[in-house]
C-alpha cells in the first residue's frame, strides 16, 4: 500500500478524536488557507488544519487581523474544505463576527460550517462564554483562544507576552477554566509563559494547543507561511523549517533568465503545424 492510499483508508479526524488524544499523543495543528496547501499539509499528516484569520496578514498583506471579514473567511474555508482533508478543519471567526451578539455569532459560525468548517475558533476568555455556549447548543464545536489574542491587540497594547504578572496569570487560568465549562473542545494558548500553559494543561481535561507558550501543552500550532519561510517577518516563537522565499525567488529568476536568453520554451514545450 502506498503512503497516499494508506492515508485515505485512515479515518477522518473528528473533534472526538482530538479530545481523546489528550495525554496520549501530541496534537499537531497548522494553518492553511487554500486547496493546494490544504492537500499538502494533510498529506504530511497534521491532525488539524486551521483556516486562521492570520490569512489577512500572510496572504492579503494587512498589518493586523482586524480587517478580515466573513467573506474572506468563507472563501478560504471553502477552498480548504474542497481538498477533503483527513485533518479536522477549523475556521477562525474574524473580528466583529461574534462579539456583537450571540445571534451574529451563531449565524456567522453557521456560515463557516455550511462552507466546510468542522469547528470554529474564537478569541477571548470569560467574556465569550455566552457565545461559546450558544454555538455548542447550535451544534457547532468551538476551539477557544486565550493568552495573546491578536484581535484584541489594541486593548492589550500590542502583541505582548502574556502571563507574566500575577493578575494576568490568574485571568488566563480562569479564562481557560470558564471556556472548558462553557463547552470548548480545545484551547489555543498564545505567547503565554510556559509554566502558566503547563498549569492550564494539567488542570483541564480538554487539550491545550500552544503557540509561543512552551512545550507542556497537548499540542502545537504554527502559521504555515512562518514554518515554510514565506513570511517577511516572523514572531520570535516561530520556527522556520525551510526557506521557500529564496527557493521561489531563485526559481523565478531562473525562468526570467531562460526567457531572456532564449532557453525557454525549448523544443519539447511547443509544436509545429505539420507535426502529429
Ligand atoms: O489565525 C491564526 O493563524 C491563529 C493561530 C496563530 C493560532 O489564530
Amino acid at each position: 500500500m502506498t503512503y497516499l492510499s494508506e492515508m485515505k483508508v485512515m479515518s477522518k479526524i473528528t473533534v472526538r478524536d482530538i479530545l481523546k488524544y489528550k495525554g496520549k499523543k501530541k496534537i499537531v495543528m497548522i494553518t492553511a488557507y487554500d486547496y493546494t496547501f490544504a492537500k499538502l499539509v494533510d498529506q504530511a499528516g497534521v491532525d488539524i488544519i486551521l483556516v486562521g484569520d492570520s490569512v489577512g496578514m500572510v496572504v492579503h498583506g494587512y498589518r493586523s487581523t482586524l480587517p478580515v471579514n466573513m467573506d474572506m473567511m468563507l472563501l478560504h474555508v471553502s477552498s480548504v474544505a474542497r481538498a477533503e482533508p483527513r485533518a479536522l478543519v477549523i475556521g477562525d471567526m474574524p473580528f466583529l463576527s461574534y462579539e456583537t451578539s450571540v445571534e451574529d455569532a451563531v449565524r456567522n459560525a453557521g456560515l463557516l460550517v455550511k462552507n466546510g468548517a468542522e469547528a470554529v475558533k474564537i478569541e477571548g476568555g470569560e467574556e465569550v462564554v455566552d457565545i461559546v455556549k450558544a454555538l455548542v447548543r447550535a451544534g457547532i464545536p468551538v476551539m477557544g483562544h486565550i493568552g495573546l489574542t491578536p484581535q484584541r491587540y489594541l486593548v492589550i497594547g500590542g502583541y505582548r507576552k502574556r502571563g507574566k504578572k500575577r493578575n494576568e496569570i490568574e485571568k488566563i487560568i480562569n479564562d481557560a477554566k470558564q471556556l472548558e465549562k462553557a463547552g470548548v473542545f480545545a484551547i489555543v494558548i498564545e505567547f503565554t509563559a510556559a509554566d502558566v500553559a503547563k498549569t492550564i494543561t494539567e488542570e483541564l481535561s480538554i487539550p491545550t494547543i500552544c503557540i509561543g507558550s512552551g512545550p507542556y501543552c497537548d499540542g502545537q500550532v504554527l502559521v504555515l507561511h512562518d514554518l515554510l519561510g514565506l513570511s517577511e517577518q516572523t514572531p520570535p516563537f516561530a520556527k522556520k523549517y525551510t526557506d521557500l522565499r529564496n527557493i521561489i525567488i531563485n526559481a523565478v529568476q531562473q525562468y526570467i533568465k531562460d526567457v531572456r536568453e532564449g532557453r525557454f520554451p525549448s523544443r519539447n514545450h511547443y509544436f509545429l503545424s505539420e507535426e502529429k
